[in-house]
């Protein structure tokens, strides 16, 4: 069983089954407590994990990086990959990968292009993880974002969930949507009409029998959901200044839209945070944003250890 994800890229969400996902909270778990009863894991002495940053980030690699060190692993970095790494030059990711064979054990990247961590990963025969492919996927934040759900209601099944933002894209809402997809949720999303889910995601959830209602309308929404994951307008993603300019700023959650929520909705968000979150809500104890955080390292960690068998 500990077996399933050896040697196995983590590119797509919709590549994970529900076992893979067991074992990847359950090894997260497991971690956790070692780390929390003051332990010492050793499973990735003497291994490198090579993180190649085209896009900013700080979560995430930091999030890696201290998953590979607490395993007693270590960690070759390059950040903004775009102006300092060979890629100036005119490598491409499939040649960048063949090398990463002769340095490291597996691999990280975040870059701006959907199918960036595919290219990487059809160079390299060490294991690579995508660490967001612009607004395509970021498989494991969607993972920690599983974990952080887990923790906080107690359960994945049978919830209200409404994703709330610039759901056409955020790269997190799209992995959560079909991770979440297969717990049998009703989802919400909630955008304004020109940034909504993506089509393919929101026919092959309702193909599943799944309860999907699109609105624009995030009060009506938070009034019926466990769970309200935000996101940010991506303003790196529009080629329309203007219509950022218009969009931005559309949902804020504040103490007025808890008073309103289903009493005890738990709040998350992939983080950063630009204005949808006021920090007045930071307080109120169903804001999870900050331990949804926190949930990277140990989900980090697991999939680190399973993915090279070093569990
Ligand atoms: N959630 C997330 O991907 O954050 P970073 O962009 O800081 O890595």
């Amino acid at each position: 069983m500990a077996t399933i994800l050896k040697g196995k890229d983590i590119l797509d969400v919709k590549d994970l089954k529900l076992e893979h996902l067991s074992l990847i909270m359950e090894t997260a778990a497991r971690f956790e407590a070692v780390m929390a009863a003051g332990g010492r894991l050793t499973n990735m002495a003497g291994k490198v994990l090579a993180t190649l940053f085209f896009e900013p980030s700080i979560q995430t690699r930091l999030t890696f990086e201290t998953a590979m060190l607490k395993m007693d692993g270590h960690v070759v970095s390059v950040m903004d990959a775009n102006s300092t790494s060979s890629s100036v030059k005119g490598e491409t990711l499939y040649d960048t990968g063949k090398m990463i064979d002769g340095y490291a054990d597996l691999a990280v990247i975040r870059h701006a292009r959907v199918g960036s961590s595919l290219e990487l990963a059809e160079g390299a025969g060490v294991p690579v993880i995508n660490g967001g492919d612009g607004s395509g996927q970021h498989p494991t934040q969607a993972l920690m974002d599983l974990m952080t759900i887990q923790k906080e209601r107690g359960r994945l099944n049978n919830l209200t969930v409404t994703i709330a933002g610039d759901l056409k894209n955020s790269r997190t809402a799209h992995s959560l949507a079909w991770l979440l997809g297969k717990y049998g949720p009703r989802f919400y999303f909630v955008s304004p009409p020109e940034i909504g889910m993506p089509g393919d995601i929101t026919s092959a959830l309702r193909n599943d029998f799944i309860d999907v209602v699109e609105t624009t309308d995030l009060v009506e929404a938070a009034k019926k959901s466990d769970v309200l994951y935000m996101t940010r307008i991506q303003k790196e993603r529009f080629t329309d200044e203007n219509l950022y300019n218009r969009l931005k700023g559309t949902y804020v959650v504040n103490t007025r839209l808890i008073e309103q929520s289903k009493p005890g909705i738990t709040i998350m968000h992939p983080l950063p945070r630009v204005d949808e979150i006021d920090r007045e809500v930071d307080d109120y104890e169903g804001a999870a944003y900050f331990r949804q955080a926190a949930n990277g390292v140990p989900i980090r960690m697991a999939v680190i250890a399973l993915i090279t068998g070093n569990e």
